[in-house]
């Protein structure tokens, strides 16, 4: 079993977007995935109610108000799943703190803007901060580049700028056209465009997530 978690200080960055394409990924590679919703905005929700894809059978909203409550959902969820991801909001640290506080692998997404790389390095610090507060081994914390326009410099040079604020980025998702009229249909990119470039990326994006867990 495994807690996951998606977290970030900007919004539009690829949290809920990874979420979900990792959730199909998961369950291809055979897991119990559970998807639990904490942004108030339910955009995952909306985005399971556009089609009957995976998400619409795995996708739960989660109140985070009261962290004991939402501890006890997590631990319910983790009993009848083996992969748990948690999806959440920008902004509000409590979320992202309370979802790293159980998580065993916090996944920060990070676009290639210089300002997107600034608040990668304070989710860095709320997720680091999480893991003190657990004595120092868990979390784990993976940068994911995100939205990255292919074949470009900056997305070239993204990777080694998240690497150099001090933990390992799992492998590139770029921004193609497939994965946001997946969403729009509800779906996944695996279900939408299987085989394409855009879901080959999302399929080496679960793989390596897996050699993390298993660490
Ligand atoms: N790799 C991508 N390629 C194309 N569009 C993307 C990609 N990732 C996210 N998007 C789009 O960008 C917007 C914000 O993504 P989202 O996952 O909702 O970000 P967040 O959850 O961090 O706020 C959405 O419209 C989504 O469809
Ligand atoms: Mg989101």
């Amino acid at each position: 079993m495994a807690i996951v978690a998606v977290t970030g200080r900007k919004g539009g960055i690829g949290k809920s977007t990874i979420t979900a394409n990792l959730a199909a990924e998961l369950i291809e590679l055979g897991h119990k995935v559970v998807v639990l919703d904490t942004d108030p905005q339910q955009s995952l929700i909306a985005w399971a109610g556009l089609g009957d894809g995976v998400l619409s059978t795995c996708v739960e909203a989660v109140d985070t108000a009261k962290p004991e409550k939402f501890r006890e959902y997590v631990e319910r969820a983790a009993k009848k799943a083996d992969r748990v991801l948690i999806d959440t909001p920008p902004g509000f640290a409590d979320p992202a703190l309370l979802a790293s506080l159980l998580a065993d692998v916090v996944l920060l997404p990070a676009g290639p803007s210089p300002l997107d790389i600034m608040a990668a390095r304070e989710a860095l610090e709320l997720t680091k901060e999480a893991r003190a507060q657990r004595n120092g081994r868990k979390p784990l914390i993976r940068f994911i580049p995100s939205k990255v326009l292919a074949n470009t410099n900056l997305g070239r040079d993204l990777k080694a700028s998240l690497e150099g604020l001090g933990e390992k980025a799992l492998p590139t998702i770029c921004q193609r056209i497939a994965v946001a009229e997946a969403a729009l249909s509800g779906l996944t990119i695996r279900e939408y465009a299987k085989g394409s470039p855009a879901h080959t990326e999302f399929m080496s994006l679960a793989k390596a997530l897996e050699e993390v867990i298993k660490k």
